[in-house]
């Protein structure tokens, strides 16, 4: 008897330990340090998510410790359910593009999928300073080259193959950003430091950029946005670098506006709790919708530790607001998040 009753409190030991373990790894924690398969923190910095089937691919800036750095690198990262993610490898390793680039970066990563072709197609944000000097030199951090980069891969794993660099209808491009509307039309939008932030219709193929739907006045960068409920909301940060500042929304009934003026998504003095925008993923489940912002909270000394800040989106009838960063769960059938209380 002794020994059934051991056997027995020993078996719901074991079954706690599951259910907390469980738990423990079914949520969504911003700021925390997220493991992917190999228990590495998830290296997909700036980046951007698309759905393939039942499947979400995340692409991001890699920025591993010990990388050559005669290479940039973009990450993929595959996953059913937004939360548990499996290294797909580098995607795309590519040398400096253009001999006039001197340091030179790739960031912001995005991909969409072209059903026409049947190819991945990468936009990336290829900056630098350049050998010549210009007016342009001015901006910080020698980012004066302002071009997008274009790779296309046969699969949404890789390899990609960078094919082309330039200016999207001849304007200068910083942060990138990635919509893809209901219908499936594919917008990029671009930070035009002149001007403001730009919103334009890639080409039936993709790889190039054909028309501009929007100029939107605003000196803004980490442009995102989503349609929900017949509405679109557009959301940027201010141009402070690394540094974290009060992203703020507008919206507009159609993409080419007019756009409403720009309003906080949370208390001006929290900065983002930290964070800069990258992207907004629209989960329609069978039950609810949850509109999730994602985040990046920059490190810059250590690049390799920035953190991610996803939260769903208090968002309907023209107003959008971030909630105070806390654990949640998501349920990718239903569409529903649940916000729990994060332990003192
Ligand atoms: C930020 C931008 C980042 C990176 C950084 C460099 O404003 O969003 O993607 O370019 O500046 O200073």
């Amino acid at each position: 008897m002794k020994v059934s009753i051991s056997v027995f409190v020993g078996l719901l030991m074991v079954l706690s330990i599951n259910v907390i373990a469980q738990s423990k790894t079914d949520t969504i924690k911003p700021a925390a340090i997220w493991p992917d398969n190999n228990g590495n923190h998830i290296q997909a910095h700036g980046g951007g998510i698309i759905k393939i089937k039942s499947n979400y691919y995340w692409y991001g800036e890699e920025r591993r410790q010990g990388l050559d750095t005669n290479y940039r690198y973009v990450s993929c990262y595959q996953s059913k359910d937004l939360v548990h993610w499996i290294f797909e490898g580098d995607v795309l390793q590519i040398t400096k593009p253009d001999s006039v680039l001197l340091k030179w970066v790739v960031e912001r990563p995005k991909v969409y999928y072209n059903a026409r072709t049947n190819k991945y197609v990468m936009y990336m944000h290829v900056d630098g300073s350049v050998k010549s000097t210009n007016s342009n030199t001015k901006v910080s951090g020698g980012y004066s080259y302002a071009r997008v980069g274009v790779a296309i891969s046969d699969k949404p794993t890789g390899p990609f193959k960078l094919i082309n660099t330039f200016r999207p209808l001849g304007h200068e491009s910083r942060d990138i950003g990635q919509f893809i509307d209901d219908d499936g039309t594919a917008y990029l939008i671009f930070e035009d430091r002149p001007y403001g932030f730009r919103i334009a219709k890639l080409s039936d193929d993709y790889l190039s950029v054909e028309k501009e739907m929007c100029l939107i006045p605003q000196h803004m960068e980490g442009g995102a946005i989503v349609h929900y409920k017949g509405l679109y909301y557009a959301i940027g940060s201010a141009l402070t670098s690394w540094a974290p500042n009060p992203n703020k929304y507008a919206t507009a009934t159609s993409l080419s506006g007019p756009w409403s003026d720009f309003k906080d998504i949370a208390p001006p003095e929290a900065k983002t709790y930290g964070a800069q925008s990258t992207m907004m993923i629209k989960i329609v489940g069978t039950r609810a919708t949850t509109v999730i912002f994602m985040g990046d909270i920059w490190k810059p000394r250590t690049q390799w530790d920035s953190r991610y800040l996803w939260m769903p989106l208090e968002i309907g009838d023209g107003k959008l607001w971030l909630p105070k960063p806390q654990t949640w769960t998501l349920n990718i059938k239903t569409g529903e998040s649940n916000l729990l209380k994060d332990n003192p």
